[in-house]
């Protein structure tokens, strides 16, 4: 798939999940396999204020390909923000039109772009004119029922010059839970003829293969799936390149692959945030081990990160569950 001329090589990138998918799991889910990244969503407004909090959302990092994510209303701040942004040297920057927090949607951005098309369109059209780089839109199949504009408005992002669309198959209003649209996938990438990524619910080989087989789309991306087991980026690549199940890695090896997360996260946070973010990490990661109940309140308890090794020790005298 190409996003405008950045080529990218694989089958599956890995979602923008903020507060989760930070620099540390983003170079994690690279090195088995995440095709791109894109960074956790960050303010315009706060970033055109001059606010350094969230440079490390915008930092490549160590990944083949990265995207910058923003979310915002006004089309002159988002420009100015995809300026700053681009000074990090992402492959392209995305737009969020899909989150649902109140946070973002609240003042309407995110998600609530959706219900503006007129003004996420041309917020588009300034930031595609105030960068090099290729720009993005991540959206949802709409606001609510009764709102479903997936397909308008991709066409009109397409329009204003965007190089790619994200479609995470849910309304605002659904948030994370009920099933994944793949029809509102499918009707968006028969709409338009830039490259269409899909997004809901890809937890493995089968799942992603029925994402890109159901609606045509040009690539996937997996968020939830891929906390606490990164290597589902390496079983989701070999299932469509051959058709084989690979199993998850042993217990053993899963917790080593958790502390070079827990690592990498030492190398770009402060001690206190990565002990604090650890707990939830590592309860992720518990996933297959028997008495994982116990094991995650432990986790949840995490108070320094020698805490970290004590919990290794008792998950592999535990054992996977059978
Ligand atoms: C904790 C969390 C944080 C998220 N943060 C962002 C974000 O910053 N930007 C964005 O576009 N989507 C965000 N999302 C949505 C995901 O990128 C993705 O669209 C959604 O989780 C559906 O994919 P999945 O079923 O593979 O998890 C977030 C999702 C979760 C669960």
């Amino acid at each position: 798939m190409k996003i405008g001329n950045v080529e990218i090589k694989g089958y599956a990138a890995l979602a923008p999940m903020a507060g989760v998918a930070d620099r540390a799991m983003r170079e994690i889910c690279d090195s088995f396999g995440a095709a791109y990244s894109i960074g956790e969503l960050t303010s315009a407004k706060a970033i055109t204020l001059g606010d350094r909090k969230s440079e490390s959302f915008l930092t490549k990092g160590n990944v083949k390909v990265f995207g910058g994510q923003l979310f915002g209303t006004e089309p002159e701040t988002m420009a100015k923000a995809a300026v700053e942004a681009e000074s990090y040297n992402p492959d392209f920057i995305d737009i969020n039109m899909g989150c649902p927090a109140p946070k973002v949607a609240g003042s309407g951005g995110g998600s609530a772009l959706m219900k503006t098309p007129k003004l996420a369109e041309q917020i588009v059209k300034e930031v595609v004119k105030a960068v090099n780089v290729p720009v993005t839109v991540k959206m949802r199949s709409g606001w609510d029922s009764n709102s479903i504009n997936a397909v308008e408005l991709a066409k009109a992002c397409e329009a204003a010059g965007a190089s790619a669309i994200t479609v995470h198959g849910r309304t605002r209003a659904q948030m994370y839970s009920p099933p994944c649209d793949l029809d509102i996938i499918k009707a968006v990438k028969q709409a338009v003829k830039i490259s269409v990524i899909g997004n809901g619910d890809i937890t493995d080989g089968i799942s992603a293969k029925k994402m890109y087989d159901y609606t045509g789309c040009d690539f996937i991306m997996v968020g939830r799936a891929a906390n606490g087991a990164p290597w589902v980026f390496k079983q989701i690549n070999e299932y469509i390149k051959t058709g084989a199940i690979l199993p998850p890695p042993p217990l053993e090896e899963r917790l080593k692959i958790m502390m070079k997360q827990i690592g990498l996260m030492q190398k770009y946070k402060s001690d206190i945030t990565v002990t604090l973010e650890s707990r939830k990490h590592a309860a992720w990661y518990m996933k297959g081990v028997r008495n994982a109940a116990a094991l995650r309140r432990m986790c949840g308890e995490i108070k320094n990160l020698s805490d970290l090794e004590i919990i290794c020790e008792k998950a592999l005298a535990e054992g996977e569950d059978m």
